[in-house]
C-alpha cells in the first residue's frame, strides 16, 4: 500500500538540509518575550521544536525546555544538536497528544509550527498546558521581498504553479498565527503582536535549496517542482545572482486569562 503523503510531515524528508539552510530567529525573540512575561519562566514546552532553531533562542531565557515534536528525523537533528544540554528534554509527539505537566508550564512557546496543530482544540490545549498567568509566545519568518522582486516572482509562480502563488513562497504571518483565535479567546488576555525586520542574502543555489524545505513546495509534483524552481533560479540569475529576503519575524504574545 502506498501511503499518501501529509503536508504537516514532510519536513523530516529534508532534516538536515532544514536545519543548514532555513533562517533561525534573532535572539530579541526571547528579549522581547522576556520583557513581556515580566519574569524568567520555570518551565518552557515549545510546540513543533524541529531540528531546533526556535529552541537555540528560547535555550538564551535559562530555563528547561521540553521540546514536543512529531517527526522522528527532525527529533533526530534536535537531540544531537542539544545531546549534551541537561535542560533540553525532547517528546517525540503530536501536540495534540502530548500530556502537559499537571502544574502546567510559564511559557508555551512555537515557532513556525502552530498552523499545523488542530485549529479546532490548539487554543484550548494551549490554555491548558499553561499554569495560570502563563504566557504563550508563537513566532515565525514572513518571506518577503522588495515591490519589483515580489511582482516578478508572484508572476513565475502564477505560470507555474498557481496553487501555491498566494503567500509567496511559503506561509504569511496571518495564515501561521490565525491571531484573532487567541486575541478574541476568552482564555487568553494581554495580546500583543510584534515584528522583527532583517535583510537576509540567498545566492540562487541556497534560496532554490531553501525552497525545497518549504512544505507547500515538496508537495508539488517532482517535474513542476523543478520547472518552478528553474524559472526562479533564472529570475535571481537575471538580477545579479543574489536574493535579498526580507525577512519579518513576528511574534504573538498572549496571557492564560485568570
Ligand atoms: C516549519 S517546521 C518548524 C520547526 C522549528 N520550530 C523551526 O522554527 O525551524 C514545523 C514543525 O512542526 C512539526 N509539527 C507538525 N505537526 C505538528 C503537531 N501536530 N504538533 C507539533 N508539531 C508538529 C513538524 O514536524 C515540523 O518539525
Amino acid at each position: 500500500m502506498v501511503s499518501e503523503r501529509v503536508q504537516s510531515q514532510v519536513f523530516g524528508e529534508v532534516a538536515t538540509d532544514y536545519d543548514d539552510v532555513r533562517p533561525g530567529y534573532p535572539v530579541e525573540i526571547a528579549d522581547r518575550i522576556l520583557a513581556y512575561a515580566g519574569r524568567r519562566p520555570a518551565a518552557i514546552a515549545e510546540v513543533g521544536a524541529g531540528t531546533g532553531k526556535g529552541t537555540e533562542v528560547l535555550r538564551t531565557l535559562d530555563a528547561p525546555i521540553t521540546c514536543v515534536e512529531p517527526d522522528a528525523a527532525m527529533a533526530g537533528v534536535l537531540r544531537r544538536r542539544f545531546h549534551d544540554d541537561e535542560f533540553v528534554a525532547i517528546e517525540v509527539s503530536r501536540f495534540e497528544d502530548w500530556p502537559p505537566p499537571a502544574d502546567g508550564v510559564d511559557l508555551l512557546a512555537s515557532a513556525q509550527a502552530w498552523h499545523w496543530v488542530s485549529h479546532q482544540t490548539r487554543t484550548r490545549l494551549a490554555a491548558e498546558a499553561l499554569a495560570p498567568g502563563g504566557v504563550i509566545a508563537l513566532f515565525a519568518h514572513d518571506f518577503g521581498f522588495d515591490e519589483d522582486t515580489a511582482t516578478a516572482m508572484q508572476n513565475v509562480y502564477l505560470k507555474h504553479a498557481p496553487e501555491i502563488a498566494h503567500g509567496v513562497p511559503a506561509n504569511l504571518h496571518p495564515d501561521v498565527f490565525h491571531p484573532d483565535e487567541l486575541r478574541t479567546s476568552p482564555l487568553f488576555s494581554d495580546f500583543e503582536q510584534q515584528e522583527v525586520i532583517r535583510v537576509v542574502p540567498f545566492p540562487t543555489p541556497r534560496y532554490l535549496r531553501l525552497l525545497s524545505t518549504f512544505s507547500n513546495h515538496r508537495m508539488l509534483p517532482e517535474q513542476r517542482r523543478s520547472q518552478l524552481h528553474e524559472a526562479i533560479a533564472k529570475l535571481i540569475d537575471g538580477r545579479g545572482g543574489v536574493l535579498h529576503q526580507q525577512l519579518t519575524t513576528g511574534l504573538i504574545l498572549a496571557r492564560r486569562a485568570a
